[in-house]
């Protein structure tokens, strides 16, 4: 069985939607760990309610390459074949990201390469794009750049405030994460330059 380790920073809704398809037989894998850099995620306390291992790694004042050696050893105790980071708002070293080579994924609320960042959902709206939605990636030491694995397009309406379209992304990265995870475990796929490429 496979391992994955979450790693987020807040709200942690793609993590319970990760571990509801693990629940349900959907994604073969177990939840080794939760791992935040903040000590007051939400997502923590969710973990702990579903008896997974949740772990505090407050990054505050500690430096990038020593804060990811921390993780990198936590990690590594939980035994974790697969990464996700599902909300984890920190860019990973390219020492942590070489460490678990194409064994990262991200999730962002947007396009990409449109709106990488911060709040893509309201770059978006600003932009005045019709569609925009989601992306699954793996992770390299850039912000949200990696190869991308699965996108859901959303449309934007015009009475859509950040909130309304911010709502109806998250339900499409909901289904689209525990997807990617699945293709990913699987190993059914290649990678070519940057395009992922189902088997
Ligand atoms: C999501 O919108 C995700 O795409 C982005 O951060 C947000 C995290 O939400 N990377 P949650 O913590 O999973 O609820």
């Amino acid at each position: 069985m496979k391992r994955l380790g979450i790693l987020l920073s807040g709200r942690g809704s793609n993590f319970e939607a990760i571990a509801e398809s693990v629940a349900a037989g959907l994604v073969e894998a177990s939840i080794a760990c939760v791992i935040s850099n903040q000590p007051e995620a939400r997502g923590l306390g969710l973990a702990r309610e579903r008896h997974i291992p949740a772990f505090a790694i407050p990054s505050k004042g500690v430096d990038r390459e020593s804060y990811d050696r921390t993780l990198i050893a936590r990690l590594r105790d939980s035994q974790v074949d697969l990464i996700c980071l599902a909300g984890y708002l920190r860019v990973l070293s390219a020492g942590f990201v070489r460490e678990f080579s194409n064994r990262i994924l991200n999730i962002h609320p947007s396009l990409l390469p449109a709106f990488p960042g911060l709040d893509a959902q309201r770059q978006a709206l600003e932009y005045g794009v019709k569609i925009t939605g989601c992306t699954v990636h793996f992770v390299d030491e850039y912000l949200d750049a990696g190869p991308l694995i699965l996108q859901a397009a959303v449309p934007v309406h015009d009475t859509d405030t950040e909130e309304s379209l911010s709502a109806r992304i998250l339900k499409e990265e909901h289904r689209i994460y525990s997807q990617a995870i699945r293709l990913v475990l699987s190993g059914n796929y290649r990678i070519e330059g940057r395009r992922v490429i189902p088997a």
